[in-house]
């Protein structure tokens, strides 16, 4: 069969990275530093020992180009990597486009997406430095999942502190997770100061992930074998993704082919970060590929945020990080990509995207369900609504290359399938989806109470 018949791109075992890829050595302009929370001073390894282990520490802010995976990570992953690439060539014949359509699959993992590649160091490091128990938050619950099954692998306990309103929309998400062997929790629940005093103030709230992170973090900091592990936003989660976008470029030369445009959802942004960053050093030397990360349309921190200093979560007990927010108190609709109710972007593709590097584009989630039943339709893949995301976006780039008679090349993520998303489909199928209007005067009055920081550290 010649290359450009082949439908299932895939790599051998042997192909799986031996490297994670830190596109902070290429950064045009570096990163503003985090800052203690409190002081706001420039963050010391001391500040962030109480909840991470020092080798994660290290790469949060390493500068090398490459950095070593572990041969007990590179093991575990051999379970599902190299993810397949795929031609969607139905798709392609649906859309009827001159375009060639292809997807990175990391829904093959076995929680369902792309969140295992970095539970898996993160837990192993955790492990090293002799951690019993890690704690986090959730939002679909892909990440919880994962961290379930990573803490379990490598014999340590889990409590993941979900949303509400994907606790309620996703039961099963629950019963995965408690399957590995985790502690699931509604948040805010009545088991934190944090939980107890916004359950006060809003006993109706859905819950958002930045309420979820302050639990989990102030559930770690009181037990010393304990430590805290975040799903996406950190330059680690997006130094674990890398491995995504790396194997895409070897599978790509495997075509011949090379992306005219790389698309990805974003929510804190690892995912997106995973498939767009490796592209950056050919970007960088003059190559023409276009990045675009998606967001929703409810949630659109790239698009209509601010660059500036802001907390990861709502109780402030983060460091603070320069990053384009929607303020932490927001609180997004409850849309059904829980994954993407984030108020902020990883402060490395904040800055990327602030340097022009990558783009980003904000979408309504009926448009977004539209074009995951025609996916699921003409590939069969049932997609998470959040990884639906990038796939609205890959059909409208297809349509706009039929219309100008551009066979243009085009890859997206396909960052989880949606077995678990169900209801969200049933909703959609049966006409109870609407678009939700993006409260504007939450996110200003959220903006103009950013916590205020010294220009020298920031540069802001
Ligand atoms: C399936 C899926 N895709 C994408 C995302 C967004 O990932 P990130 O936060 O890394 O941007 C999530 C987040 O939960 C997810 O579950």
């Amino acid at each position: 069969m010649s290359k450009e018949e082949l439908t299932k791109i895939i790599l051998p075992e042997d192909k799986i990275p031996k490297f994670w890829y830190n596109v902070q050595a290429d950064m045009p302009n570096p990163l503003a530093p985090g800052l203690n929370p409190k002081t706001k001073k420039p963050l010391t390894p001391d500040d962030l020992t109480p909840i991470f282990p020092m080798s994660l520490i290290e790469q949060e802010v390493s500068t090398e180009r490459f950095i070593e995976i572990p041969k007990e990570v590179r093991e575990i992953y051999k379970q599902w990597r190299p993810a397949p690439l795929f031609r969607a060539r139905r798709l392609e014949k649906a859309l009827d486009t001159p375009c060639r359509i292809y997807y990175k699959y990391e829904g093959v993992s076995p929680v369902g997406s792309h969140k295992l590649n970095s539970a898996i160091p993160q837990v192993y490091f955790n492990k090293v430095a002799g951690i019993k128990r890690l704690t986090t938050e959730t939002g679909a619950g892909q990440w919880g999942t994962a961290l379930a099954l990573a803490t379990k692998m490598f014999g340590l306990e889990c409590t993941v502190y979900m949303v509400r309103i994907s606790f309620k929309q996703k039961p099963y998400r629950r019963v995965f997770m408690e399957t590995y062997g985790a502690e699931c929790i509604a948040s805010p629940s009545e088991k934190t100061r944090i939980g107890q005093d916004v359950l006060a103030k809003y006993p109706e709230t859905p819950g958002t992930l930045g309420i979820a992170i302050s639990e989990a973090i102030e559930d770690a900091v009181q037990c010393a074998d304990t430590n805290y592990a975040l799903g996406s936003v950190l330059n680690h989660v997006c130094l674990h993704q890398s491995i995504i976008g790396q194997e895409v470029k070897l599978q790509m030369e495997m075509v011949d082919d090379y992306p005219d445009v790389v698309i990805g959802s974003c929510g804190g942004g690892s995912n997106f970060a995973g498939i767009a960053f490796p592209f950056i050093p050919d970007k960088l030397k003059g190559k023409k590929v276009r990045l675009v990360g998606v967001e929703p349309a409810a949630c659109p921190s790239l698009t209509k945020g601010k660059f500036a200093y802001d907390y990861c979560d709502v109780a402030g007990l983060t460091p603070l990080l320069k990053m384009y927010t929607l303020g932490s108190n927001f609180t997004p609709a409850g849309i059904h990509a829980g994954g993407l109710r984030y108020h902020g972007s990883s402060p490395i593709l904040s800055q990327l995207y602030h340097d022009g590097l990558l783009e980003a584009t904000a979408v309504e989630q009926k448009g977004v369900f539209e074009a995951a039943v025609l996916f699921a339709q003409t590939e069969g893949i049932l997609p998470a609504p959040e990884s639906a995301h990038a796939i609205k976006v890959a059909v409208d780039e297809a349509l706009v290359g039929k219309e100008e008679g551009v066979a243009k090349s085009i890859v997206f993520n396909l960052s989880g399938h949606g077995h678990l998303d169900l209801t969200a489909y049933d909703n959609y199928l049966s006409g109870n989806i609407e678009n939700v209007v993006f409260n504007e005067e939450q996110m200003q009055e959220n903006l103009n109470n950013l916590p205020v920081v010294e220009e020298e550290n920031g540069k802001k």
